[in-house]
């Protein structure tokens, strides 16, 4: 039947595609598509059943989401010699629990770092329990302990690059050959550092993962996760993914692949303020502490010179990132008074981008946690973490200067 004899609704439902490109756009292309068409009965068949390469279903795959993934995996893999693949998520959240799942089961037991996003020890210490999943938490920087913990029914170790809100790190290293040993993956959460200040792969770690709602995306207007391996320990996580639905959004994908084109110049400017920053703090007679692996009073300041990357800075020194951890004296309600004393940082969720963001740490981000576990962690209950944005740095440190001197 001709075109122009279709009726009026029939037309409308098929309307001529999109112009086929010849020269590629520098904008990167949004593929919206739930569904696609095919040329014929057996060529879905074939898709489905793996046979060709193509794409079937939204939640299974999309083009802009797998742009996004393999633009995160070369940013962590272009330096090794071994494929490395990428797999997008609608969540930091949900990278994590497709991981976990993944590397799981029943009567199985996970070495995790003591310091973790409180939305991952919720999921170790309240979801996988349910399941039979034991967990030990260990410290990431002690390497005997680590290996002391590790059991004949250990099949994942998961450590974050920098802990959140601590700022302590993990010894990349030295867990990868411990991993390596035990036979079982070492999965880094990598949020902090970002693939600009540290790549675990480069290390030995077996998988990185990111909350690319943080830095990756970088404006607080986009949520999304990725993690990046070997298709052998990708691949298996990937099929999780498209079994528990948490797909990255065509939309999400593009924001997130763009945020990447400005992710070294912003990760430059946020470490050298946040170095500042935490430098200019650590004096204040208000503070008890300042976390900052830059500072040469970090515990784990030589590993920070070791782990993070310095090949593209003029001083050829290392960045530590944006996250500065600040704990005034007086406890949990002082806490909570320096975070309410500020003016320029914002009292908001997240972190990780543009603005300068607080949050007192015991009673947001790490709320899942009680008086024990918060302690088990490291985390004092006034601790107030900075995550550093683009604003001047000498506002930031008059606001924080501020804030403080009124705490007395
Ligand atoms: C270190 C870290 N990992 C994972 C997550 C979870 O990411 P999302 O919020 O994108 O699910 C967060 C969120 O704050 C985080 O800070």
């Amino acid at each position: 039947m001709a075109d122009r004899a279709r009726g009026e609704y029939t037309r409308a439902v098929n309307l001529p595609p999109p112009p086929e490109l010849h020269q590629r756009p520098l904008g990167g292309a949004v593929v919206r598509s739930a569904a696609y068409a095919f040329s014929s009965a057996e060529e879905y068949a074939d898709l489905l059943a793996g046979r060709v390469e193509g794409y079937s279903y939204g939640r299974v795959a999309n083009p802009t989401a797998d742009a996004f993934a393999a633009a995160v995996a070369a940013l962590e893999g272009g330096n090794l010699d071994r494929e490395t693949v990428g797999e997008a998520f609608a969540s930091g959240s949900a990278a994590t629990t497709a991981v976990l799942l993944t590397y799981t089961h029943a009567g199985a037991h996970v070495v995790a770092a003591r310091a973790v996003y409180g939305g991952t020890y919720a999921l170790l210490h309240s979801v996988l329990s349910r399941f039979g999943v034991s967990v030990s938490w260990a410290d990431p920087v002690d390497l005997d302990a680590v290996r002391a913990a590790i059991r004949p029914e250990t099949t994942l170790i998961w450590v974050e690059t920098i802990a959140n809100p601590t700022t302590r790190l993990a010894d990349l290293p030295g867990l990868a050959a411990i991993a390596r040993d035990a036979g079982v993956p070492l999965c880094v959460d990598s949020t902090f550092a970002s693939p600009v200040l540290c790549r675990p792969l480069e290390s030995g770690a077996d998988l990185v993962m990111h909350s690319a709602t943080k830095y990756i995306g970088g404006h607080s207007d986009v949520t999304g996760g990725v993690i990046v391996g070997t298709p052998e320990r990708v691949h298996p996580v990937r099929e999780v993914r498209i079994d528990t639905g948490g797909f990255l959004a065509p939309d999400e994908a593009y924001l997130l692949r763009r945020g990447l084109l400005t992710l070294p110049l912003r990760m430059e400017r946020i470490s050298a303020s946040a170095l500042e920053f935490a430098t200019a703090l650590a004096d204040h007679p208000a503070v008890e502490a300042v976390a900052y692996p830059g500072l040469a009073s970090h515990p784990d300041h030589q590993l920070a010179g070791k782990l993070f990357d310095r090949s593209s800075r003029p001083d050829g020194g290392p960045r530590y990132g944006g996250i500065v951890t600040v704990t005034p004296h007086g406890g949990f309600d002082a806490g909570l008074a320096l975070a309410n004393g500020l003016r320029v940082a914002l009292n908001a969720s997240s972190l990780g981008g543009v603005y300068t963001k607080v949050s007192h740490v015991a009673s947001s981000s790490h709320r899942q946690l009680d008086e024990a576990a918060l302690a088990t962690a490291g985390i004092r209950p006034g601790a107030v973490r900075f995550s550093i944005g683009l604003e001047d740095t000498d506002d930031l440190i008059a606001d924080a200067a501020t804030a403080l001197d009124r705490l007395g």
